[in-house]
């Protein structure tokens, strides 16, 4: 890269201290040379900008702003155009108050649904937060602001979370932990990435070079600049030399530590310039940054609203939901209804600018049906329940369960909570349960409840939203950007987390989410991708065209709403490949689309699958492999409810492996330039025998399994057949 103009006229102090922070939210400036200091704030579901005392645990207060729903509820949307505009709306709020980077999002994936700051995240599906972790990007960074994609990577838990090393295999880090950071990069670049507190494979990722500019700048060409996460850099001299531009928040001794090294030639001049040329490119970008900066308060409270629509996930429903107008009284039950649930704790934790109470908002919506209102989960709200003709529970985990710094230790909801569900089994009226929940949990009371509406962390519009769902003003249409387990036991990484306090093991691979469920063949609670609505929806005339070569293909297909209700309904596209090299998931998403439909109206859908949606990390070859062969592409309206399924063919590419001497002979005969040769000489062996087998391998399987798996030069110690070793030899030695 080339070195920002005014490198050549800073001093070495100077340089120093423009890689750490002024303040806890502010970069260093120049002033002599004219460069401001530019601020930056959490976060990435409401603007967190504190202006006495500063904190990134969300202990002090910040200024109020709009608090829209967190991560994992907007996830279940799946729709790249809501996240936009809500990143842009971040962004005026950002700007309104001289915020130049606001710090997210935040694509981590969910390794295990006890992750601390799961609500935070968007999903366990790569491809999914990657497309949302880029919408909100565009929409952020349109308006003028920078975002700060965080935190990379494999930050999966926060036990231990500052020191903790993720053991993972590369495989699982290209397929699993870092595609979501890759796609935002490469389709929206981020003026910032924040890497992650823990170490990967022993290294902090606040001075890992594989990490910071081999994968992030050299292959994905990612030109930000990258931000230590609150207190990550462990090394700062370290740190710079990995990638590490900017340390934050400040550090009293970081400046002297870099000059020291730099004196002492542990550090290059050429790693430091290049580190400030960031800081001093990052502060180009804000300082040129235009757009608006006046708050329509009310038309960001409404974006909330709609936002929280879209992200609640009606989960089941035998004809509960939704609520008539009138009638006999509605029974409401639990805190949550007038003290609702809606963000997380930590330093995403914003002020509200307003807040929409459940119990107001239904009020509201109901003015012709009396709401009988219990607080508590007791014996006279029991008596209620059961005698009532529609009751709605409140459920959802306490406030002090879900936060930034510490994972949740179990997926149950609390005990007064489950108990009072399990009291009003028996009753004359239909139960609709609401949960209010940033993270899966277990609902012992899905048996026996008519409907579950799964409202997550709503933002301050959630009550509202709610309302406008419970009455069908709205029909839900969420799908989920997670799975919902039947049991703790069941989960991916039950018995390799959060580890011994120093690693963690991520021995189950790439098989996190639904890709561990399907490939062990476990019941859920509810899969990946579920979620109804208030009509029916019909799939119809898939289409595909297939571009073999290229390993491309378009996806067409009809979807008809069959109900009576308008609704939208989201349609994901999985690959699946029977047949690989390697294990690969039973099937992937790689492609979704949400189409609004009034009832009786069709819609044709289309939708494009690139070549990565076939392909997949191979370590032998170190990059991505899209096999020969054929595939299936399924159109879903859950991971577990494909609605139409094609198989294709692609032509792919041969895997070309190391070879050696001892490598399977099923493997050399692979090869393309060296198969064709050993096969000529095997041919001959035996009188033609083994020629034979090869041609027709039904003749007898087991044998030429057998034979396929010999390494090449154990095959002259098989006595009684005359396999050519020296030519088999030669072959090898020139490969
Ligand atoms: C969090 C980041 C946050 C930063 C600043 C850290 O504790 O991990 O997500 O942006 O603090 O508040």
């Amino acid at each position: 890269m080339t070195s920002h103009p005014l490198v050549t006229e800073l001093t070495d102090a100077e340089k120093a201290a423009l890689c750490t922070g002024a303040s806890f939210w502010e970069l260093m400036g120049v002033p002599r040379l004219g460069v401001p200091s530019i601020s930056v704030a959490d976060g990435p579901h409401g603007l967190r900008k504190q202006d006495r005392i500063v904190d990134n645990l969300g202990i002090a207060e910040s200024k109020p702003a709009t608090c829209f729903p967190t991560a994992a509820a907007m996830a279940s949307s799946f729709d790249s155009a809501l996240l936009e505009r809500v990143g842009a709306a971040l962004a005026v709020e950002a700007r309104a108050e001289g915020v130049s980077v606001l710090l997210g999002p935040g694509v981590n994936m969910k390794r295990t649904p006890l992750c601390g700051r799961n609500f935070e995240y968007f999903s366990e599906d790569p491809y999914l937060a990657g497309k949302l972790g880029a919408a909100f990007v565009r929409g952020v960074q349109g308006g003028g602001v920078g975002a700060s994609v965080k935190h990379f990577a494999a930050n999966n838990q926060e036990s231990h979370r500052m020191t903790v090393s993720a053991e993972v295999d590369e495989r699982t880090l290209r397929e699993i932990y870092l595609p979501a950071f890759e796609t935002v990069i490469r389709e929206a670049a981020p003026w910032t990435v924040m890497c992650a507190y823990n170490r990967i494979n022993g290294t902090y990722c606040a001075e890992n070079h594989w990490l910071l500019s081999e994968v992030l700048r050299a292959e994905w060409g990612f030109d930000g600049l990258v931000v230590s996460d609150w207190l990550a850099v462990n090394d700062r001299a370290a740190g710079i030399a990995a990638g590490l531009d900017l340390e934050m928040p400040h550090s009293p001794d970081g400046p002297a530590r870099v000059l020291a090294a730099l004196e002492s030639g542990e550090l290059d001049r050429a790693d430091l310039d290049r580190a400030v040329s960031r800081v001093l490119e990052l502060i180009d970008r804000a300082s040129a940054a235009t757009g608006p900066s006046a708050v329509d308060v009310d038309a960001h409270h409404e974006l909330a609203r709609a936002a929280a629509r879209e992200s609640a996930v009606l989960l089941q429903n035998s004809g509960a939901l939704p609520l008539a107008a009138g009638g006999a009284p509605l029974v409401v039950v639990g805190p949550f209804a007038e003290t609702p649930r809606f963000q997380g704790a930590g330093s995403s934790r914003v002020v509200p600018n307003r807040l929409d109470t459940p119990l107001a908002a239904l009020r509201a919506a109901f003015p012709d049906r009396r709401i009988d209102y219990f607080a508590d989960y007791d014996a006279q709200a029991a008596v209620a329940v059961a005698g009532a003709a529609d009751a709605i529970v409140f459920a959802g985990l306490p406030e002090q369960a879900e936060s930034e710094g510490f994972d949740r230790t179990t997926l149950e909801l609390p005990e007064d909570q489950t108990a009072f569900l399990d009291r009003v089994r028996e009753r004359r009226g239909r139960l609709t349960v609401v949960v209010q929940a940033g993270a899966a949990v277990t609902m012992p009371f899905a048996a026996h409840a008519d409907a579950i509406l799964f409202a997550w962390l709503g933002g301050q519009a959630g009550g509202s939203a709610l309302a406008d769902l419970l009455s069908g003003a709205h029909s839900p249409s969420g799908k989920l950007a997670e799975t919902l387990p039947l049991d703790l036991r069941n989960t991916p990484a039950h018995t390799n987390f959060p580890g011994n306090g120093s690693t963690v093991g991520y021995h189950e691979g790439i098989f996190i989410g639904y890709r561990w469920y399907e490939a062990h063949g476990l019941p859920t609670a509810f899969p990946f991708g579920h979620g109804l609505t208030y009509t029916t929806f019909a799939y119809s005339d898939l289409d595909i065209t297939v571009d073999s070569a290229a390993a491309t293909a378009t996806v067409a297909f009809t979807i008809t709403n069959t109900g009576s209700t308008a609704a939208a309904e989201i349609t994901q596209i999985y690959v699946a490949d029977p047949e690989s090299d390697l294990p690969r998931p039973v099937h992937e998403l790689k492609g979704f689309a949400r189409t609004h439909l009034e009832p009786g109206a069709s819609r044709r859908v289309t939708v494009e699958l690139d070549r990565r949606a076939f392909a997949y990390w191979h370590p032998d070859r170190a990059d991505w492999l899209v096999e020969s062969g054929e595939f299936t592409i399924e159109v879903g309206a859950s991971s577990a409810d494909i609605r139409l399924s094609q198989p294709i063919r692609l032509d792919g590419e041969p895997l070309r492996r190391t070879l050696t001497a001892t490598s399977p002979t099923g493997a050399w005969l692979t090869d393309p330039q060296a198969g064709p040769r050993v096969r000529a000489v095997l041919a001959e062996a035996a009188d033609g025998l083994v020629g034979a087998l090869l041609d027709n391998p039904q003749l007898d399987p087991g044998r030429y399994e057998m034979l396929l798996s010999m390494p090449l030069n154990r095959l002259g110690r098989v006595n009684s057949i005359d396999f050519d070793t020296r030519a088999l030899a030669e072959i090898a030695a020139q490969h």
